[in-house]
């Protein structure tokens, strides 16, 4: 069944227009990963989906109902976690979750048995009398995705729910997020990191600059690119001239650099590892080399001409 049916999302600020005719549907049960770089339109998407902001144009179904005429009912089976933290400072992580709960209509004994069950949930159990500024940053993004859970939503939208957090807190809240799905959860989860969805998402949808510029399972995405290869040379001096030399090789479509490190997407059995090397050596030593499968990020890469981490500053 379709949890989500968007047709034709447009959504100006001023005369930038963030959302350009977007389609998104989500079906019931998956792990949908909404991917794009800071600025592709993401928390607007879903700010125009939890009906948080208000669209300039098209047609929102959510649970198969039309969104602006049963937005209470909708919301009620939604859990919408935002990208900035937005719980009280002033009460404690277990008064948060009763309050939220509370709004909810939670009360009584289900009340209490649902915020102990959350902050179980979440990892918070024994931190629940404490204030949320005693908390680590892993710790107040998972106070923030506790004050979605408590009223049990069906759909779960999360909108870059690890950016700034310890390794350990990521991991967590990802398992967590299987865990939910496992029980029944539908989710749609935003990120700019494409290794986070690689191991989540059973489809993506990658936006950029207000469209969506493809979708399908990780599968589907990678074969769209599997007639090219990507080559890793580390060398000592990855100078302008060099890229430029490599640029004009036959086949070599894109070549970017990070440190000392330059990547090369070039069509598959085309030879343009041997040829690249020897270039290269023109050029100095090369350290090391490695040929790599294409992965999310090349599709990206490939799709926009722009690499998905180039794509802004951390917000
Ligand atoms: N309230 C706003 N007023 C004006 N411009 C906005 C506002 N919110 C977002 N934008 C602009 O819309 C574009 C999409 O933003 P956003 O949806 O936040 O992207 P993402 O979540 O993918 O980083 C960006 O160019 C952003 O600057
Ligand atoms: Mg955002």
């Amino acid at each position: 069944m379709g949890i989500v049916n968007m047709e034709n999302i447009v959504k100006r600020y001023g005369s930038h227009l963030a959302l350009d005719y977007v389609d998104l549907k989500i079906t019931e049960g998956e792990i949908l990963g909404l991917l794009g770089p800071n600025g592709a339109g993401k928390t607007t998407l879903i700010h125009a989906l939890a009906g948080t902001i208000k669209i300039d144009s098209g047609d929102i179904r959510v649970f198969n109902k039309e969104q602006k005429a049963n937005l209470l009912d909708i919301k009620r089976e939604i859990g919408l976690v935002t990208q900035e933290i937005s719980v009280f400072t002033d009460l404690t992580a277990q008064e948060n979750l009763e309050f939220f709960g509370g709004i909810y209509g939670l009360k009584g004994k289900e009340l209490k048995k649902r915020v102990e069950e959350t902050l179980e949930f979440v990892g918070l159990i024994d931190h629940a009398s404490k204030l949320p500024d005693k908390f680590s940053g892993g710790m107040k993004r998972r106070l923030n995705i506790a004050c979605a859970l408590v009223h049990e939503p069906k759909f779960l939208i999360m909108d870059e729910p690890t950016v700034g957090i310890d390794p350990q807190s990521r991991n967590h809240i990802l398992d967590a997020i299987r865990e939910l799905n496992r029980r029944g959860t539908t989710i749609l989860y935003t990120t700019h990191y494409m290794e986070e969805i690689q191991n989540l998402a059973s489809r993506v949808v990658i936006m950029d600059q207000g469209h969506i510029i493809t979708q399908g399972t990780i599968q589907e995405l990678v074969e769209k690119i599997h007639h090219e290869e990507k080559i890793k040379l580390q060398v000592a001096e990855p100078d302008d001239e060099l890229l430029e030399k490599l640029r004009k090789l036959d086949g070599v479509k894109q070549v970017s650099k990070t440190g000392k490190e330059i990547q090369i997407i070039s069509q598959a059995g085309a030879g343009t590892l041997d040829r690249a090397l020897t270039v290269a050596k023109e050029f100095g030593g090369i350290h090391s080399v490695t040929a790599d499968k294409p992965t999310l990020e090349d599709v990206f890469l490939t799709l926009t001409g722009k690499q998905l981490r180039d794509g802004g500053n951390e917000k």
